[in-house]
């Protein structure tokens, strides 16, 4: 089947809410017949869409299935480059792995890899990522800044400051970004960002982030061990939340604050994330490869470093580490 065919059958049904499509139409475009546009539209009826038929008028769209799929996630998007191109997944085994296959062959800028499930996501400092089916939102972002290697890190925090802006557009709740990049709603993680590097030694080729959000679990889909210290957005909210238009939403803010970043600097976005931080000002401890240090978080500096000032006075930069409140 030619995936273009059914996307821009999707779409055009998608454009017309409701209202009938005409298979002619499309039939005349691609130049197939009308059986052909009717063998997509059982396709599309596969994949859980629901699609009525008015006799010489067209197909029409009466429901989409809860699916983090291109089209549903295109409908949102209102991005120049990030979502533009996104590969599908209902199972994989870590979108990250998949992200850095396509950067090697050379996908573009902004192109997304999305799972509804993941066999082997995986976490900051090779931990493992709980990715139940359909309930919550499994992505890597290939962007590809015009950065050098010392200034990468930094996106983890641009990375952080979109997907708080998203959430709070989508739910209104005010999310907290505990450095650097952990993002927590009443002290339980809802979000977490796995950034890493593809790079020349003095050109970024790219970064990609993995963004793994709680959306739509209750307590029960957590495995044990995660009850107690993540929360999803349903649980916070009593309300199922549109993966997809988070996904795009997301997708429009990290565009935005990558391109305010790479053209005015860390400045801004350093404002934006001292302003969702719950680290800056409290008594932490800073739990590292080789050593646990205390300290009062003073903030972050120029680089995105966290700047922790130990008992004795002396303050130290923390470029990796765990933070304890
Ligand atoms: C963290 O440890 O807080 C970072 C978690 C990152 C999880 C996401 S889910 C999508 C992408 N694929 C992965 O395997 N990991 C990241």
């Amino acid at each position: 089947m030619n995936s273009i065919v059914k996307n821009e059958l999707l779409k055009r049904l998608f454009e017309a809410e409701g209202e009938p499509v005409s298979g002619q139409e499309i039939a005349d475009q691609f130049g197939l017949s009308r059986t052909a546009i009717w063998k997509y539209v059982k396709e599309l009826e596969k994949d859980g869409y629901v699609i009525g038929t008015i006799r010489k008028k067209g197909y029409y769209l009466i429901e989409s299935p809860d699916r983090v799929n291109e089209a549903n996630v295109q409908k949102y998007l209102t991005t120049k480059k990030y979502g533009q191109h996104i590969h599908y997944y209902e199972t994989c085994k870590s979108t990250q792995l998949i992200a850095h296959d396509e950067e090697q062959n050379g996908a573009a800028d902004g192109t997304v890899v999305i799972a509804e499930e993941q066999t082997a996501g995986r976490g900051r400092m090779a931990r493992p990522w709980s990715s139940t089916a359909g309930k919550g939102i499994w992505m890597s972002v290939i962007t590809r800044p015009s950065l050098t290697p010392q200034q990468a890190p930094q996106m983890t925090l641009v990375a952080a400051v979109a997907v708080t802006r998203a959430i709070q557009e989508m739910t209104g709740i005010d999310p907290d970004i505990k450095w650097p990049n952990d993002i927590l709603i009443k002290g339980k993680k809802v979000t977490g960002i796995l950034t890493e590097l593809q790079a020349d030694p003095d050109q970024v080729k790219a970064v990609i982030l993995g963004i793994g959000m709680n959306v739509n679990q209750n307590e029960s889909d957590f495995p044990e061990e995660l009850q107690g210290i993540a929360t999803s957005l349903k649980m916070l909210t009593g309300k199922p939340i549109d993966r997809s238009q988070l996904i795009a939403k997301t997708l429009g803010f990290l565009e935005i604050y990558t391109e305010l970043y790479v053209k005015h600097g860390f400045g801004p976005i350093k404002m934006l994330w001292e302003g969702y931080s719950n680290t800056t000002g409290k008594r932490i401890r800073a739990v590292m490869l080789n050593e646990t240090i205390v300290g009062t978080a003073l903030g972050i500096s120029e680089e995105g470093v966290l700047e922790l000032k130990l008992d004795d006075g002396t303050i130290r930069g923390i470029y990796s580490a765990d933070i304890e409140l």
